[in-house]
């Protein structure tokens, strides 16, 4: 509420009145608190990983203060040394049977990947991730036995080495670790994991660590054909949730509300739950579309910088975006969409418009995208508009293999192709794949390149970025008009906001 009125007060009266300063001077700093438990989700499997130092600079650019990561890779850990970012670095799901099986091991991948990037001006890991969703059930109990004793076995590894206070072990769970019950008030672990995930809260607990849990109300929808849009945004007031005295108007409350009441069953009523995924696809599914998406994200941030929080954790919540940037190289089997995460595009280009503020100030501030992107030429691998078609089978199924083409399958942002137009789509792909390599347009001679960009409608024809270390080039125009769709409000006006709250800040003195 406050911040409303602070919001209309600012749209009418903040040129003229010394009181409008005051309030900008106020939300600035409410700000800064607010957006400080903003997270995001850096995933690099992509044939074309941008350089780390082009994400660590987005990250920066874009006020992100928490980061976390899928693995431990040791340069990309470094890349953040010296920096104001909060770090999560995981142990992969495969390595947890070495980790449970031995201290040692645990000890090693402590002293490896988290000791050593440490220390003065050093990199500031704060967590360290037991696998990751590692009760998937995907992953047919896979992991179920050896997730407890990495557990312990990290915890023990991070109190030898004098860090049980800094770094917090935490295993990131699915909601499906869940039971089905859609009352959050009658919610309880999986009755199939109810022990190992009591097991795993109390070693949670035992280092004062919280709890991470990832929330999908994109599946939500998608997988339950019955379930209301708006209850999967944040709109839910016609098909509310009605949990005894607490209403739900959104599925994220709930889930998040359903974690909290299994802890508490579990006997831990105080544990802080964490947000470690939370996101929506920009293609490959009915849903995944970039509207939506703008339309989730922003609604999600808004809700998470109100400071609102749920019906049984008011207050600040903190989360972790997922994800930074579209894998287009990530497994396809929870489905196509799986590669469209990012609120970026693969090679950092602004996808829509985001106020991760969530305009708590009373501005738009708008996504920064990459900067420094080394780009191939401007040029595409398309269908030769002569070629003999009947040879276009098999070569479309050799590119699509070794390429992604989620986005031509129904649901995708190229499904309105041509059959000529999805063999370029492909072909460029494959091309884009390959470096731009000459022999990699070929196709048994159906494919040219070409210098017209063959986009069309939403269906965008990338350009392959150049691998990290090779020689860079200019980047192309595309990115530019891209990233320039954002601000509803003008360059001037936030120049001159910009300057008042500048001015605030220096002149009024804050306890
Ligand atoms: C450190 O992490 C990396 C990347 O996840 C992994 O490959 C490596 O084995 C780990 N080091 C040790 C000593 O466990
Ligand atoms: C384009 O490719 C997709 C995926 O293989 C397919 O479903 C669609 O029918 C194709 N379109 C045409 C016109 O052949």
């Amino acid at each position: 509420m406050v911040v409303m009125a602070g919001h209309q007060m600012h749209k009418r009266q903040v040129f003229s009145s010394v009181v409008g300063i005051v309030v900008l001077c106020l939300m600035a700093r409410h700000m800064e608190t607010a957006v400080a438990e903003l997270g995001v989700n850096w995933g690099r499997i992509s044939s074309d990983p941008l350089s780390n130092d082009v994400v660590v600079q987005m990250l920066k650019d874009n006020n992100f203060v928490k980061v976390k990561l899928f693995d431990a890779n040791s340069e990309v850990i470094e890349s953040m040394r010296g920096i104001n970012l909060e770090v999560m670095v995981a142990i992969t799901n495969d390595m947890l049977a070495t980790i449970a099986a031995s201290i040692d091991a645990a000890a090693a991948w402590v002293k490896a990947n988290v000791t050593s990037h440490l220390g003065n001006n050093g990199v500031n890991i704060k967590y360290a991730a037991v696998g990751n969703e590692p009760f998937l059930t995907g992953y047919n109990g896979k992991y179920v036995d050896v997730t407890l004793p990495a557990l312990k076995n990290v915890q023990a590894a991070l109190a030898a080495a004098g860090l049980a206070e800094t770094v917090k072990a935490v295993v990131p769970c699915n909601a499906d670790i869940l039971s089905d019950n859609s009352y959050p008030s009658q919610q309880t672990f999986r009755a199939d994991l109810a022990p190992v995930m009591l097991d795993i809260v109390t070693a949670l607990q035992s280092t004062n660590s919280p709890f991470v849990v990832n929330l999908y109300p994109f599946l939500n929808l998608v997988l339950q054909p019955t379930f209301p849009v708006d209850f999967a945004f944040f709109t839910g007031y016609n098909t509310p949730l009605v949990d005894g005295t607490r209403i739900y108007t959104n599925v994220f409350d709930a889930s998040f509300d359903g974690v909290v009441v299994a802890l508490n069953n579990a006997g831990y009523p105080n544990m802080d739950v964490i947000v470690g995924e939370i996101g929506w696809p920009t293609d490959g599914a009915n849903y995944a579309t970039i509207e939506l998406a703008q339309k989730f994200n922003q609604q999600l941030v808004n809700h998470l910088e109100s400071g609102v929080g749920t019906p049984l954790r008011p207050g600040k919540l903190e989360a972790y975006v997922f994800g930074l940037l579209d894998e287009n190289a990530k497994s396809t089997l929870p489905g196509n969409f799986e590669r469209h995460w990012g609120i970026f595009n693969f090679d950092g280009t602004v996808k829509y418009p985001l106020d991760l503020t969530g305009g708590v100030d009373g501005t738009q501030t708008a996504l920064v995208g990459s900067k420094n992107v080394p780009y191939y030429p401007r040029q595409w691998c398309v269908l030769k508009p002569t070629a003999d078609l009947s040879l276009l089978p098999a070569n479309l199924d050799y590119a699509c293999g070794s390429t992604d083409c989620t986005p031509l399958f129904s649901g995708g942002s190229c499904s309105g192709l041509t059959l000529q137009q999805n063999a370029s789509y492909a072909f460029n792909n494959y091309y884009q794949f390959n470096n731009q390599l000459p022999s990699a347009c070929d196709f048994q001679g159906l494919a040219q390149v070409t210098t017209t960009d063959p986009s069309s409608g939403t269906c965008k024809f990338t350009i392959g970025v150049r691998p990290v270390g090779s020689q860079s080039i200019a980047a192309p125009g595309i990115s530019q008009s891209q990233s320039s769709a954002s601000p509803t409000v003008s360059f001037t006006v936030l120049l001159i906001i910009n300057l008042l709250i500048f001015s605030c800040i220096q002149s009024l003195p804050f306890p």
